[in-house]
């Protein structure tokens, strides 16, 4: 028989990676193979996401094609998940009637039944339901690296942030259980994994629904063998407590990086997007950090030209990059997203100021983050292996514990862990040449 292949387009955050890597896995279980490009497949999936405008206008540009795509070849069948369908549950077979099955990001183990289980009787037009959300980590999954993996330990967010659309998309926060977590990280040990990233929206007020807590299950995840490298994301600064920074500094797996989303650097701004914790409150927190665990990098997430933003607000964003030194920032134009209560604040920015704003931050943010960079030169690091670099320069790729790229001479495979003596620097790189094999790290 012909043999079925699709296409997966993934939008957003790395927990919509990682529901891509979920909705593969269904995929090939159901007897796909993967296209290498969307023109080739039958099955064609866009995994969104609708956290800012931009995202939703590029998936109507994706969406141009797509109907471009079904008047050539009208069998091939055009599938939508994750978060910008649920948002637009309602409207999103009349917005793009090309589209045969959508369905929110919770539901994904329900993706066979929706595509016909294999025989692809697709019921066109139905926004797929389940009867409950639940963890896709039971599910196949589609790894993009051998040695790396995504270990999602929640689901939603019980927080209110007065710009976010994630607690009206994802749900509802609930927390995995400790055990089945556990079961997976050992599973993904055992499959060659040595780094992984632990996923919610909020790390940090992980357990409370399961008699867990964040703290204890870096300390279960630590004792895996085999597992030399934990990272997380996103821990919320409010929930940021002293059994958290313990772990961190105690356990040698868990890397001396946190992602420490600060949003804006006024006690005012931050109030008004309900954020719950001031400028004061981060910066003692930045200065626990630092003492538990001296080489730590802190990278973070800012938003410029929230409603009521002054210059003066600004100014004080500005200020914490500053005084705090972040190793790496994202940061955002503000975009109101309907059904948020911000959308509906007075006072909103004009886009002329947001975008001199934003410019000025990313200055100040490249020049710190260089400056950071730069104090690495002539330290040696461990340097997880990746692959070759992205500029064709016959150079490797890979990342430090601090999450820094480094570009660098060598001879290691993808997966190893080597020593890189560094000996440059940018605003988001650094480059080095590995160390004589005897000198590599033993893990
Ligand atoms: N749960 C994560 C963040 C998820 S969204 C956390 O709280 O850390 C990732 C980032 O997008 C946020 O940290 C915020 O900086 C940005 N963001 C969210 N909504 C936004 C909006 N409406 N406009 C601009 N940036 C936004
Ligand atoms: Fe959005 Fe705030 Fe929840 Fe993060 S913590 S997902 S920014 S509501
Ligand atoms: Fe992520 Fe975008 Fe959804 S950032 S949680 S994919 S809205």
């Amino acid at each position: 028989m012909w043999h079925r292949r699709y296409h997966v387009t993934t939008f957003g955050c790395q927990m919509n990676a990682h529901d891509s890597e979920r909705i593969k896995g269904m995929l090939e279980e159901l007897g796909l193979g993967e296209a290498a490009v969307p023109e080739d497949a039958d099955v064609i999936v866009f995994n969104t996401c609708t956290i800012r405008e931009k995202p939703d206008q590029r998936f109507a540009a994706h969406m141009g094609e797509a109907a471009a795509r079904k008047r050539e070849r009208p069998d091939t069948v055009i599938a939508v998940g994750g978060c910008y369908a649920e948002a637009q549950r309602e409207r999103l077979f009349e917005l793009y009637p090309q589209v045969d099955v959508a369905f929110g990001p919770g539901t994904i183990p329900h993706l066979g039944e929706w595509l016909g289980a294999g025989g692809f009787g697709v019921e066109r037009g139905r926004f797929g339901t389940g009867d409950e959300r639940r963890f896709a980590g039971t599910l196949p999954m589609h790894r993009e690296r051998r040695f790396q993996a995504w270990v999602q330990i929640s689901m939603g967010c019980n927080s209110r942030c007065a710009y976010c659309i994630v607690p009206t998309v994802r749900g509802r926060e609930v927390s995995r259980r400790p055990g089945e977590i556990l079961a997976e990280v050992e599973r993904l040990a055992g499959e060659g994994v040595r780094e992984i990233t632990l996923l919610g929206q909020n790390v940090n007020s992980y357990g409370r629904d399961v008699g867990s807590g964040f703290a204890e299950l870096l300390r279960a995840c630590d004792a895996v063998d085999g597992i030399e490298r934990i990272r997380f994301t996103s821990p919320h600064p409010k929930d940021f407590r002293a059994p958290v920074i313990e772990a961190m500094a105690e356990c040698a797996t868990v890397c001396e990086h946190a992602h420490l989303p600060l949003q804006s650097g006024s006690t005012r701004i931050l109030k008004a997007m309900r954020r719950t914790y001031g400028r004061e409150r981060y910066f003692e927190l930045v200065g626990d950090l630092r003492d538990a665990i001296p080489d730590l990098a802190l990278t973070t997430d800012i938003i410029v030209g929230f409603p009521g933003e002054t210059d003066v607000d600004f100014g004080e964003t500005i200020e914490v990059v500053e005084e705090v030194g972040f190793d790496g920032a994202f940061t955002f134009v503000y975009s109101p997203r309907a059904t948020t209560e911000a959308a509906a604040m007075p006072d909103q920015v004009p886009e002329d100021v947001k975008r001199d704003r934003i410019e000025r931050l990313v200055e100040v943010v490249q020049r710190v983050a260089r400056e950071r960079n730069e104090q690495r030169v002539g330290l040696v690091e461990e340097v997880l292996v990746e692959g070759p670099s992205r500029h064709g320069d016959g150079l490797l790729r890979g990342r430090t514990r601090r999450n820094i790229t480094v570009n660098f001479a060598g001879t290691a495979s993808p997966g190893e862990l080597v020593a890189v003596r560094i000996d440059g620097a940018t605003s988001t790189t650094l480059r080095g040449e590995q160390l004589s094999a005897a000198a590599a790290w033993s893990g």
